[in-house]
């Protein structure tokens, strides 16, 4: 009997699958995909591959943001509830109401969010491009920012505009202590601090790098220093490490991490290898998105893209 990753390579190929994978996915996950990456990197392999059948290995909005790109394609996501904080907290009727109370703002809309809140919107944006985006706004147009506010905090500190703030945040970024992380950096006061910028403000301000997932990588590769703090859900450690194996890598602590896990995206931990073997045999959950939702939501995230070259 092959072995539960063959048959997940055997099928890709019969099927001509390709599997996307996120960072934050348990390592056997991202040894069976063909790309690993952060967002927006994710996103554009999307909306380029030719594969007929796309396996998100990430969350939900993730999926959808690529049968928003690759409508044509069947993207199949491994567990449905597969979710994210920051999506549930920004529900289309409540968002709709609080556009309508401030119509003369531009709507920006960070990619993790759902496909009717991306249609609500003007330009989407990643943790890659989300200053670059702000900036793209003229200096006299006031904006929404949605839905993570520790994002939209970040980014009003790098470009000191004004910006409305929905009042969502991600559960696993909130969740690191600024007590114990002052404490790992006294017991190492050589390695440097990096985090997510999905992270609180006073976590923010310790580190000497803030970035996407991807950023985060980057930068331990090509900083010289041997040692680091990484403030983001631990499975990045994983193709972090692979990338700097000579480099020590220290996950920053949460509130209450006696049980080791506080930093682990539970919604990204719902996916399996075994739901990704079941996922590609029956083809299924599948994405669906309604067109007219798909096609107001392709704007934006068209928007994101061209500004992003
Ligand atoms: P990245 O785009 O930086 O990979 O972030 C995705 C995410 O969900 C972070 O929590
Ligand atoms: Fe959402 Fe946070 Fe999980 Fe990323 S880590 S998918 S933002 S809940």
């Amino acid at each position: 009997m092959n072995s539960l990753k063959e048959r997940i390579l055997a099928l890709k190929k019969e099927k001509n699958a390709v599997i996307l994978a996120h960072y934050y996915q348990e390592a056997a996950i991202q040894y069976v995909a063909d790309y690993v990456g952060d967002s927006l990197g994710l996103s554009i392999e999307a909306m380029k591959t030719d594969a007929d059948i796309i396996l998100f290995a990430g969350v939900h909005f993730m999926a959808e943001t690529a049968k928003i790109l690759n409508p044509t394609k069947k993207v199949i996501l491994p567990d449905l509830k597969a979710g994210c904080s920051l999506a549930e907290s920004c529900p289309p009727d409540l968002f709709q109401k609080f556009i309508d109370q401030h119509p003369d703002h531009v709507v920006i809309t960070y990619v993790n969010c759902s496909a009717e809140i991306k249609a609500l919107s003007d330009i989407v944006c990643t943790s890659s491009n989300a200053v670059k985006i702000v900036e793209s706004v003229p200096k006299d147009r006031p904006i929404i920012f949605a839905p993570d506010k520790n994002l939209g905090k970040y980014i009003i500190s790098k470009t000191g505009r004004d910006m409305l703030l929905w009042d969502g945040s991600c559960v696993v970024h909130e969740a690191f202590s600024l007590d114990k992380l002052i404490e790992v950096h006294k017991l190492h006061p050589d390695a440097k601090i990096i985090a997510h910028p999905e992270s609180e403000t006073h976590i923010l301000e310790t580190a000497s790098y803030i970035g996407s997932t991807a950023g985060m990588i980057d930068y331990v590769k090509t900083n010289p220093n041997n040692k680091f703090i990484v403030a983001t859900e631990a499975g990045i450690l994983h193709k972090m490490q692979q990338e700097v194996p000579n480099k020590i890598l220290i996950p920053a602590p949460a509130q209450d991490d006696n049980t080791c896990a506080c930093s682990e995206c539970g919604y990204m931990k719902m996916n399996t290898l075994q739901k990704v073997y079941d996922c590609l045999l029956n083809e299924t959950p599948e994405i669906i998105v309604p067109e007219d939702i798909r096609k107001k939501a392709l704007l934006p995230i068209e928007r994101m893209l061209e500004l992003s070259k």
